[in-house]
């Protein structure tokens, strides 16, 4: 059984080396998308503090779809260009929101959120497989060694189910 290791960190960015390391092992030798976007939710929801969502939308070809996730149940279809994460797969650049209130077009699933990081998943040809998107109660949750680490921790994600 996995278990979360919950060491004290010196740093934020150790934290996030020390995730992306757990984050392997969880997803070693597993390629299944949907087994791999759950226990890696899990890990992060439960890793880090201050979150209240943390979880994937998956593109179907034409708009986003709500994937595996911790927190509260959440808006299911989101269309390219729509709110933080609609913007992150359009741009296919990470989004960092300090305050989603002063966002134009921010989509409030769960009225807590108050921050948010979105992190496009772009597959090697080029085509997009989804968002990860993490939010916070708290504002300005999310700083520069958050977009690294969550970006680390995605490049994770996209390497184990590609096999
Ligand atoms: N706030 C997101 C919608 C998804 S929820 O945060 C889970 C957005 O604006 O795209």
């Amino acid at each position: 059984m996995f278990e979360l290791k919950s060491p004290v960190h010196a740093s934020k960015r150790e934290h996030y080396e020390d995730l992306v390391q757990q984050a392997r092992g969880l997803l070693a030798g597993e390629r299944d998308p949907i087994a791999n976007a759950a226990n890696f939710s899990a890990l992060v929801y439960h890793s880090l503090p201050e979150l209240n969502w943390a979880g994937f939308y998956l593109f179907d070809g034409t708009e986003l779809v709500v994937g595996p996730f911790q927190g509260k149940p959440a808006c299911i279809r989101i269309a390219l260009g729509r709110g933080v994460c609609g913007t992150a797969a359009q741009t296919r650049e990470t989004q960092l929101v300090r305050d989603v209130n002063a966002f134009d077009g921010h989509i409030a699933c769960d009225a807590a959120s108050q921050s948010e990081i979105v992190v496009p998943l772009v597959k090697t040809d080029g085509s997009l497989l989804g968002v990860w998107d993490v939010d916070s109660p708290v504002i300005d949750r999310f700083d520069e060694d958050d977009r690294a680490g969550m970006q680390a921790l995605c490049a994770v994600f996209m390497e184990a189910v590609r096999g």
